[in-house]
């Protein structure tokens, strides 16, 4: 990849896409086309195609899509089906079209059954049942990776999707009915030093496992496989471990100096104990994620102190 090439990042206003801007941008590659919702519709086959014919972009990174909590996820599954399979179809269309010559597509963990061998490895894709309530979502991330690998197929591109773990980081969303586990922890430990709360509730047991990936280790993997001429596999990104949910507590109350005790309401359902990615693939290629949790949510607490507090 040469430092003059033209990077198409399509959703650079996301949380992955902020730090897609600041990595390439760090690394000295700053011939960035960058398109708002507002200026540029991706579910417009036309307007996206004029895009392409008028920027010829060499590289592209589609970390643009539909994105929304379960709640949103269920109570508008039409909607987050539509949208995503018309993006992925748009963009990847048009790049075949002007010649674009690696692109790097988001896929996501849900993508991978709900009942499904740890850690997740790429070929138990397809292999079981998605969760029920997310699965118009899924389906249509699930249809965007195997829409790469057709085209890689037919049409001899280089699309690469990628598989990233839960996102975390500066730009995360703290609203109380959209966020998850871990910025909602952080938001009520927050809350609950400034109230003098005794005790902190945390629905389960503390027990299930998951993990965390940092958004500049995602951009700093991603900007490592552009640079990967010729590899197409679809490959997870993992954070190189997991944690269970009494160990994010602990490490939030760390961060926001919440001294309180944690009370953990084991009569709430724990969902699935595990959900962890294999990072093999990645690894075997030479990348790991490197930032430790405690240096990540400290980064996170800062932009919710910044922006959201009290909000
Ligand atoms: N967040 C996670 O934990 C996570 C985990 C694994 C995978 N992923 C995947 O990573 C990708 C990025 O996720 P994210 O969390 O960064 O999402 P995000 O913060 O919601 O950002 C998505 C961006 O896409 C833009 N966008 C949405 N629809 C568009 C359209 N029709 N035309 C043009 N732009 C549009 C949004 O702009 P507006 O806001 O203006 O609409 C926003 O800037 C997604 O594919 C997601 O599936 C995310």
């Amino acid at each position: 990849m040469n430092k003059t090439d033209k990077i198409f990042i399509a959703g650079h206003r996301g949380l992955a896409g902020t730090s897609l801007v600041k990595t390439l941008r760090a690394a000295g590659y700053d011939n960035l086309l960058l398109r708002t919702h507002a200026e540029l519709e991706l579910e417009d086959q036309a307007a996206v195609d004029r895009f392409f014919a008028a920027e010829k972009p060499a590289y592209v990174v589609l970390a643009a899509a539909k994105v929304g909590g379960i709640k949103y996820n269920n109570t508008y599954p039409a909607d987050f089906i539509r949208a995503n399979l018309y993006i992925t179809a748009n963009v990847l269309e048009s790049s075949r079209k002007h010649g674009v010559k690696r692109l790097v597509y988001f896929g996501s963990a849900c993508m991978y059954p709900k009942v499904c061998p740890q850690p997740m490895k790429e070929e138990h894709l397809m292999t079981g049942v998605m969760e029920p309530t997310s699965v118009a979502y899924s389906t249509a991330k699930l249809a965007g990776a195997v829409m790469c690998q057709a085209y890689n197929r037919q049409h001899g591109t280089q699309f690469l999707p990628v598989i990233p773990a839960t996102l975390y980081g500066p730009g995360d969303n703290f609203n109380p009915e959209q966020s998850h586990v871990l910025p909602a922890l952080l938001r009520r430990a927050h809350e609950a030093r400034l109230a003098g709360a005794p005790a902190l509730k945390i629905w389960g047991s503390g027990n299930p496992r998951r993990e965390f990936l940092y958004i500049d280790d995602l951009a700093s993997a991603v900007l490592f496989l552009l640079q990967k001429d010729g590899y197409t596999e679809t490959t997870n990104i993992g954070a190189g471990g997991d944690l269970s949910i009494r160990e994010l507590a602990e490490t939030v109350c760390r961060v926001t100096g919440y001294q309180g005790r944690l009370e953990f309401d084991a009569s709430q359902p724990d969902g699935t104990m595990c959900k962890l990615l294999d990072p093999s693939r990645l690894d075997a290629l030479g990348w790991k994620a490197k930032t430790p949790l405690l240096e990540g949510l400290a980064a996170t607490y800062k932009y919710f102190l910044d922006t959201c507090a009290g909000k």
